[in-house]
């Protein structure tokens, strides 16, 4: 994408870029005079506006710019985006399809320069090609002679231009400011191709790498790098996630996307699955930790396994320990018998398509098809994962998925870690691929207010996004940056604070989130 006030030399360096490139140039100018001249409708509506130096209609434009998206060139090439998205709500538009592009590039030039800029330049109407007066005279008289004028082009309407352009900038950054470039475009154009030339090559490179890797990833154990863009049906994440109950529309997105992402893995073969999901009503370190939800979620992926035919086994583990030390972990306990009460459908599938268990190798029996377990967590003394692995073992190539395991070694009421054989039981822990991850994001330390969040829905990749507050009063998510493994807190950091991907230098940490248990 290239923005810039009017004459910063976006058109001129389209030029270049599409040269060495070979992008699809979109430039809502260049349409929208192409409609004028032909006297479309839209044309005959742009019009007016275009001669006062206003902005066209948002729906107008954006109608175009989407049109122009989907045809198949744009796709196979890319695209070069110049004077779109000019408002914020055009800007939505995009983020609402899913549409970023790699680099915002603005070119920034001072107001005096662009006013003479504008007043000197002509146009080719027969190649395009932007000429001026003094800095970029015609090469014939031939060309001299059929060169034109822009209508908007007088010095009162440029100044008019420019003061829209002033008004909507600050709003348009705030959507890219992780990926925008400034470029002093007040050099010759040589020298302003010559920067944007290295800052495209570098994200081609940084592509091809990516390509590279994704090409070579071993088929367990990774994910494809497809695009958000392609995703099943996904909704952008819902906003409002910190009114709590959350509502009944939250809580059926959040069941759906943990199901599409858990059925995607299963019909791909996948048999070691978790599902992290950490909204606050699933996060137990809050105090609004709902287990009704949790038992929701469960019943919705299990009853869909069922529904494919499919014999599943919901398993809670059994309280631990002897005697007076005996119990369960809080938040698990009552499951199983609220597992036995729940209304498992009309038409008889609990006793026979679902069967309710604990965890251990004596619950798996050969009519099985699929394990759910729910929430298995290891306590001080009594380590849930020798259990694990006897019946994970015992599943063989059926799938076992846990639905927020806790597996790390818990504190227990006497303050005492358990440390003996650490590093095995994380080890194990580990070989379950984590096909569905969904974390809110908090400054460290708090819980309030929410900044942004982490998804991953198999077999896509991570997806960090900013929560946006609107001036209507509404937020929105934004999202930041993409990647292939789970990002650390240094990942997130940058990309909150706009650094470059690898930047040498990191920051320190003062974006968290939960990271004991990130
Ligand atoms: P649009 O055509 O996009 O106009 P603009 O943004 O005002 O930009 P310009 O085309 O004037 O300048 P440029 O940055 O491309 O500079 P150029 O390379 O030509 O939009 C026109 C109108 O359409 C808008 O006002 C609006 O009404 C409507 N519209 C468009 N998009 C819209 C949207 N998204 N929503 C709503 N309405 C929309 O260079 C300028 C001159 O400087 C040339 O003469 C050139 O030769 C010279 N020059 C360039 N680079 C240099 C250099 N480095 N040194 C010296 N001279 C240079």
């Amino acid at each position: 994408m290239i923005s810039g006030a009017p004459a910063s030399g976006k058109g001129t360096q389209c030029e270049l870029i599409v040269k060495k490139f070979g992008l699809v140039h979109i430039s809502t100018g260049d349409l929208l005079r192409a409609e004028v001249s032909a006297e479309t409708e839209i044309g005959n509506k742009a019009k007016e506006f275009m001669n006062a130096g206003r902005l066209v209609p948002d729906e107008i434009v954006t109608a175009m710019v989407t049109a122009r998206l989907s045809l198949q060139d744009a796709k196979e090439k890319g695209w070069l985006l110049d004077g779109y998205p000019r408002s914020s709500a055009q800007a939505e538009s995009l983020e609402k399809l899913n549409v970023r592009p790699d680099i915002y590039v603005v070119l920034d030039v001072p107001d005096e320069i662009l006013i003479n800029r504008c007043v000197g330049r002509r146009l080719d109407p027969e190649t395009g090609k932007i000429y001026h007066v003094k800095n970029f005279p015609p090469e014939t008289e031939e060309i001299k002679a059929r060169l034109v004028t822009r209508p908007d082009d007088t010095e009162g309407k440029v100044k008019a231009r420019l003061d829209i352009y002033k008004k909507n900038a600050d709003a348009i950054l705030s959507t890219y400011s992780n990926i925008m470039v400034k470029i002093d475009g007040n050099q010759s154009k040589e020298v302003v191709f010559k920067e944007i030339d290295s800052l495209l090559s570098q994200v081609q490179r940084d592509e091809v790498k990516l390509l590279k890797s994704e090409n070579s990833v071993p088929e367990s154990g990774s994910h494809s790098s497809r695009a958000p863009v392609s995703q099943d049906k996904w909704r952008g994440i819902p906003t409002r996630l910190n009114n709590i109950p959350h509502s009944r529309e939250i809580r059926n997105y959040f069941y759906d996307d943990v199901l599409q992402a858990t059925q995607r893995s299963v019909n791909d073969g996948r048999t070691r699955l978790r599902v992290d999901i950490n909204i606050p009503e699933l996060n137990p370190e809050m105090d609004v930790y709902r287990i009704g939800t949790l038992m929701e979620l469960i019943r919705i992926i299990a009853l869909s396994f069922a529904d494919d035919g499919k014999r599943v086994k919901v398993c809670v583990q059994g309280s631990m320990g002897e005697g007076a030390l005996s119990g369960m972990p809080l938040q698990l306990a009552g499951t199983r018998k609220i597992l036995e009460f729940m209304d498992w459908g009309d038409y008889g599938a609990k006793g026979t398509f679902i069967k309710i268990g604990s965890i251990g190798e004596q619950e798996v029996s050969e009519e099985d098809d699929v394990f759910i377990l729910v929430a298995p967590q290891n306590a001080v003394g009594n380590c849930i994962i020798d259990d694990l692995k006897a019946m994970t073992v015992a599943a063989g190539s059926r799938p076992v998925i846990l639905i927020n395991p806790r597996l790390k070694d818990l504190p227990g009421s006497s303050g005492v870690m358990q440390t003996m054989g650490r590093d095995k039981r994380l080890e194990y822990a580990a070989s379950f691929e984590s096909c569905y991850f969904f974390r809110l994001l908090y400054f460290a330390g708090t819980q309030y207010p929410i900044m942004g969040a982490l998804r991953m829905s198999y077999p896509y990749r991570y997806e960090l996004y900013k929560r946006v507050d609107q001036p209507s009063g509404t937020e929105k998510y934004v999202i930041l940056s993409t990647f292939s493994e789970k990002p650390s807190i240094d990942d997130v950091n940058d990309a909150f604070m706009g650094k470059p991907r690898n930047g040498a230098k990191k920051t320190s940490g003062f974006w968290g989130f939960l990271s004991s248990v990130f």
